[in-house]
């Protein structure tokens, strides 16, 4: 199959009921929703989308043939990292029971406890709230892959039936955190569901070209990437007193880690049948860069907001940029991609970028924090009704 690629005109778009200043372009290539002539709201909805050349279907046809050989193994290695849902922990075990006499008594309890939190642990939190609560997206996203989507919404493969459950077991990520923010009272709950609502309207372009090759590199990266960034939550919140939050927050990061074992052990089967192509997969994601999942995030103020939220991350150590050179060293550990033999020139080419890479990004990462820490600054966070933040 030919590849294909289309590109995605730089227009400016319309946004009924928006309220917000002029247009504008942010992190070069992330389009905005632009402000509307109040008198002409009957706009069609356009979401901030990414700007640049959309390629589809890079993976050659011959190969979705290996993903047809694998479905026994699958089966046999993948779904057996699931839970049974009557094994499997609810939002409600971590919850004050609604129906209880002490229902009152126990929100009042975590109310006080939440207290101990300052305001940029809550916007970290629910920027992770918000990306889990994306979640529409990320099934459409892997069910954009050659090869291995649920077809019909009820497949029967072993990839349809992981990609459901999978989902199935994420759902309850976003609705536990949503829930226990709620009951905090101390976040501003309508502007993170306009946030929520902005975000799976947006959709994510995490470049992966409708490739499971692609598709589940960026997944084993993300979930690894979850299981820090919900570990760290959970490490604060301890620190903070919230042992609950923290029991939250750790239980969230145990699921994400039992799906990275998932991903990467798929990605660890491509490198065994197909070393060549799989490294250069591997070479052209860490290109193109592991885009955050939430990175069209939006809130009807902030351009900047995805930014903004990374910035307060990365200050609280939740998760940093040495975060993403370290999930990467990890992988190529995991993976063995140092002793790859017999590769092609491109292979070689591609293997030698993505062993080099960790220590690159480090580098830069240093300069890069070097030159933010001079110029620190404070911005308004709709979500905790607009208090400011140090970046
Ligand atoms: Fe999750
Ligand atoms: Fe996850």
């Amino acid at each position: 199959m030919a590849l294909r690629a289309s590109f995605v005109p730089h227009k400016i778009p319309a946004f009924p009921g928006s309220q917000r200043g002029s247009h504008r372009v942010s992190m070069a290539s992330t389009v905005h929703p632009p402000s509307v002539d109040v008198k002409n709201v009957k706009k069609p909805f356009a979401p901030p989308r990414e700007v640049h050349v959309q390629v589809t279907h890079s993976m050659p046809p011959e190969k979705q043939e290996i993903f047809n050989s694998l479905q026994t193994w699958a089966e046999q290695n993948i779904l057996v990292l699931l839970k049974p849902v009557e094994k499997c922990w609810q939002p409600s075990d971590f919850l004050p029971d609604p129906a209880s006499e002490g229902f009152q008594e126990q929100v009042k309890e975590l109310r006080e406890r939440s207290k101990e939190l300052p305001d940029d642990y809550f916007v970290v939190l629910v920027g992770d709230m918000i990306t889990e609560e994306a979640l529409p997206t990320y099934q459409t996203m892997i069910n954009t892959l050659d090869g291995v989507r649920d077809d019909t919404g009820a497949s029967l493969t072993p990839w349809a039936i992981w990609t459901r459950a999978w989902t199935a077991e994420e759902n309850r990520h976003g609705d536990l955190l949503n829930k226990y923010l709620y009951l905090s009272g101390r976040v501003d709950m309508k502007q993170i569901e306009r946030t929520t609502q902005y975000l799976i309207g947006s959709g994510m372009d995490p470049r992966t070209e409708n490739n499971p090759y692609l598709g589940f590199i960026y997944t084993s990266f993300q979930e690894r990437a979850t299981f820090i960034s919900h570990g760290n939550t959970a490490r604060l919140a301890k620190e903070h007193g919230d042992m609950k939050l923290a029991q939250i927050c750790g239980t969230i990061a145990s699921d994400e880690k039992r799906h990275e074992t998932a991903y990467t052990k798929i990605i660890e089967k491509l490198f065994e049948i197909d070393p060549d192509g799989t490294v250069q997969c591997l070479a052209d994601m860490m290109r193109k860069k592991i885009t955050m999942p939430a990175h069209l995030m939006y809130d009807g103020h902030d351009d900047n907001l995805f930014e903004h939220f990374s910035a307060v991350a990365q200050r609280l150590g939740i998760y940093t940029a040495k975060d993403y050179a370290d999930i990467l060293e990890f992988l190529v550990a995991r993976w063995e991609v140092e002793k790859l033999t017999g590769l092609s020139g491109e292979g070689r080419k591609a293997q030698d970028y993505v062993c080099g890479l960790p220590p690159r990004i480090r580098r830069l990462e240093e300069r890069a924090q070097a030159r933010a820490t001079k110029k620190a600054s404070a911005v308004p966070f709709s979500w905790i009704y607009g208090r400011e933040i140090m970046l």
